[in-house]
Formats: structure tokens, C-alpha cells, sequence
């Protein structure tokens, strides 16, 4: 399969919000691909974040698309609201949707936004599977979701694996992102199993220089998509 698009997609849960508007503009001047924003809505994670007022805000600052992860119950009712706040992508989780994935990814197409479905560690990717061809991007968790910093799960990248595999089958040309525990080391055991979207919080907001780790993890994983060749 050809190199697809390697994004890495720097998560603003980590940034400092004293000063949001510098942080996302030094991400992008420092080559992000993408702004990844966590939304947690206290009830499907214990978490609580931040909702559309402030991806309007971030939309603002930056060129570069937002990447919006919805860690929300009924992320049904708020689609409208994401999308016209500002995300390219919209991705939410396939088991708080149940039956109505497709139904969701579909609105969300419908807003011409790109549609994401994302799944946490404990759950199969029986959820994602049946449906790859409705959305543009298949989120595997790397860590449960809920938390910044958390250490990578490597148990998922049997996940990757069987996403792209099942995506290759069927000739499309998915986005597959990672999101948790992502550095250099763990974006090219991803990016081996075919992941092209890296989501890194702690390792480039908790860092000195953004570029240099977003450089290595968007090196990391072109070397190893240059060796599944
Ligand atoms: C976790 C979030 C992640 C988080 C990643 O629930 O979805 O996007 O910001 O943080 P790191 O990269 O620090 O694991
Ligand atoms: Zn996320």
C-alpha cells in the first residue's frame, strides 16, 4: 500500500489555557498537521473539558484543521454544534451510539465535515469494522479516554492492524488515528501496523520544542510506513 498522509495532530488537553491562543499558533508554526481537541463531558468519561465555545476560539487562532474527539454521551445532539464551531474532523465513540453509528457519521458527512468513530481499549473493533466504509477516520484508543498523560496500551496495535487490514480489503482509504501514550517510540509501532494520524498531548505540550517531537514522531512513523513497503 502507498505512504497515506502522515498527520500529527498535537492535543490541546495539555497545553497551557493561560495562554491557549500562543500554544496552538506555536504547534502549527512548529509543522502540526492538526489540532486534536478532547471534549469530556464529565458522564461518558469522568473528565470535564471544554464544548464548542472554545473550538470557535481555537478555529480562530490556527489554519490548520481541528481534529475534534467527542468523549461525550449522545454525541448525537451536539453534531450540529461541533461542526459549525469549526471541526474538519468530528469523531465520536461507536459505543455510545449503538445502532445509529452510520446515522451519525452520515449527519456528520452531511455538514461536510470529515467523520471519525473511535472505539476504547475494553471494547472490540467488531463496533468499527462493519461500518469503515462510512467514515473517513477509525480512532483506536491507545489508552482509556478520559486522561492526558496515561501510558500507551501496546495491546492495541492488534487493533491497527485489523483496521487497516479490513480497509485495504475494501480499497479505502481511511485515516487511521492513534490517540494516548503516543511519542516517537509508540508512533512507529503504530504507524507499522498502518496508523497515519498520531495524536500526542503530553509529549509535545510537555515539551521544550514542539517541533523537534513532532518532527521525530512524524519521522518515526515514515520510517516505519517505509518499511511495510
Ligand atoms: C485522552 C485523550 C487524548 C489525550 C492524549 O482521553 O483523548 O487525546 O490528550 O494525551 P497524551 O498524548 O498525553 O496521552
Ligand atoms: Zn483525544
Amino acid at each position: 500500500m502507498s505512504l497515506p498522509a502522515i498527520h500529527v495532530a498535537p492535543s490541546i488537553l495539555s497545553a497551557d489555557f493561560r495562554v491557549l491562543e500562543k500554544e496552538v499558533k506555536e504547534a502549527e508554526a512548529c509543522g502540526a498537521d492538526r489540532i486534536h481537541c478532547d471534549v469530556m463531558d464529565g458522564h461518558f468519561v469522568p473528565n470535564l473539558t471544554f464544548g464548542p465555545f472554545v473550538i470557535e476560539a481555537v478555529k480562530k487562532c490556527v489554519s490548520i484543521p481541528l481534529d475534534v474527539h467527542l468523549m461525550i454521551s449522545n454525541p448525537q445532539k451536539y453534531i450540529a454544534q461541533y461542526c459549525d464551531a469549526g471541526a474538519n474532523v468530528l469523531t465520536v465513540h461507536a459505543e455510545v451510539c449503538a445502532d445509529s453509528l452510520e446515522q451519525v457519521l452520515a449527519e456528520i458527512r452531511g455538514r461536510k465535515v470529515r467523520a471519525g468513530a473511535s472505539v476504547n481499549p475494553d471494547k472490540g473493533i467488531g463496533l468499527l469494522l462493519p461500518h469503515l466504509a462510512h467514515m473517513d477516520q477509525a480512532l483506536i484508543m491507545t489508552v482509556y479516554a478520559g486522561f492526558g498523560g496515561q501510558k500507551f496500551i501496546p495491546s492495541m496495535l492488534a487493533k491497527v492492524k485489523a483496521v487497516r487490514d479490513e480497509a485495504a480489503r475494501q480499497n479505502l482509504a481511511l485515516d487511521i488515528e492513534v490517540d494516548g501514550g503516543i511519542n516517537r517510540e509508540s508512533a512507529g509501532l503504530c504507524a507499522q501496523q498502518g496508523a497515519n494520524v498520531f495524536v500526542a498531548g503530553s509529549y509535545v505540550f510537555g515539551s521544550k520544542s514542539y517541533a523537534e517531537r513532532i518532527s521525530a514522531v512524524r519521522k518515526a512513523a515514515a520510517e516505519a510506513w517505509n518499511k511495510r513497503q
